[in-house]
């Protein structure tokens, strides 16, 4: 079996130092920004990204979720499985997903593949997964290693609004450092958060450049990337689902249709049935995510209740000054 070759440790160490770097959360969280975006210093991140980088060689078949945190990666990853895996699994009590939370079926590249710490596979198991292999990143498309830009490997990207984002990125945080630091964490603020969010410092930020780099990309190469929108998706599940089983070329038959496979599906993934599901109701992934926490309210506009009206003022300024600036037909 092929070895992984290693990214030594000095050679983390000299990089870490000579980027930039921010604490958030009350200081207690640092982020490094590696090639324009930020991330977390902890757990090795900077190691396993580029081990990642170096080393991950796309096959052709590779579909591969992408997305900026909290803008419904968990959702697209069940959808997805279920559509690739539909035949596999004719009878819906047989599943997987009843049995393993998504983030458990479909394997983040950089923290659960080459990250190494935890109870993943190795990177030497990726060469044994069948094809199509479903892999997420939450990498920049920047950032991404090269083949999966020159392989036929499709991409898919979940996009939300920046205001449902940042709130549920606050709800997340807050729990995760309290598993890292203590009940007693003292968090921030709401009005700090967002604060470090419209900054562009929280990990894999800045937000709006994120998306667009991938949008910019669905619009260049629409059999590429194909570009979701969380808000989209919540009004038309049925009709994006088909999207996404024509993009990843396993259509639905009118058969299929007809038999409500595809109303089986969205009913499977939805927010309501996936948190009564006893295995997301306890546990944790990656030792401080806890599976609960990836269900949270799954609502379209549940800012309302969570920022001021300057807050949301400045953010749409500041989307609209980005839309302006980056020439991008990107809305939301
Ligand atoms: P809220 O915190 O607004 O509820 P991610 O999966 O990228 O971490 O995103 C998590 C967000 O998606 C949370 O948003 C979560 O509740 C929501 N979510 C998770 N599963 C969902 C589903 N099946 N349908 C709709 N939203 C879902």
């Amino acid at each position: 079996k092929k070895e992984i070759q290693q990214v030594s440790e000095e050679e983390v160490e000299q990089l870490m130092q000579s980027l930039p770097k921010v604490t958030i959360m009350n200081n207690k969280l640092e982020l490094v920004n590696y090639q324009g975006f930020w991330h977390p210093s902890l757990a090795n991140y900077l190691k396993s990204t580029l081990l990642f980088q170096r080393h991950f060689r796309a096959r052709n078949t590779d579909l591969i979720i992408a997305s900026f945190p909290k803008t419904g990666t968990t959702w697209l990853k069940s959808l997805l499985f279920s559509v690739v895996n539909r035949f596999n699994y004719p009878n819906k009590d047989q599943t997987p997903l009843l049995k393993h939370h998504p983030h458990e079926l479909v394997y983040r590249l950089e923290v659960d593949v080459y990250g190494n710490a935890f109870e993943y596979p190795q990177p030497q198991h990726l060469d044994d997964l069948p094809s199509p292999r479903l892999l997420h990143t939450h990498l920049p498309y920047t950032s991404l290693p090269e083949s999966i830009m020159t392989s036929r490997c499709r991409v898919l990207y979940i996009g939300r609004n920046p205001l449902d984002t940042v709130v549920s990125l606050y709800y997340f945080s807050v729990k995760m450092m309290k598993n890292m630091e203590g009940e007693d964490f003292r968090h921030p603020s709401m009005e700090e958060f967002f604060e470090d969010f419209y900054t562009g410092r929280v990990p894999h930020g800045p937000f709006f450049e994120h998306m667009v780099g991938y949008w910019n990309q669905s619009l260049e190469r629409p059999d590429k990337v194909l570009f979701f929108k969380y808000e989209d998706l919540n009004d038309n599940q049925v009709f994006y689902v088909k999207k996404l089983a024509e993009f990843v070329g396993m259509p639905f038959s009118t058969k299929e249709e007809s038999q409500g496979v595809i109303d089986d599906i969205v009913e499977m993934c939805s927010i309501n049935n996936m948190k009564e599901l006893e295995v997301n109701k306890s546990g944790v992934i990656n030792k401080y995510f806890e599976k609960e926490s990836y269900f949270r309210k799954g609502e379209v506009g549940d800012w309302t209740h969570h920022l001021s009206p300057s807050m949301v003022e400045r953010m749409n300024t500041l989307s609209l000054m980005l839309e302006k600036l980056e020439g991008t037909s990107l809305s939301f």
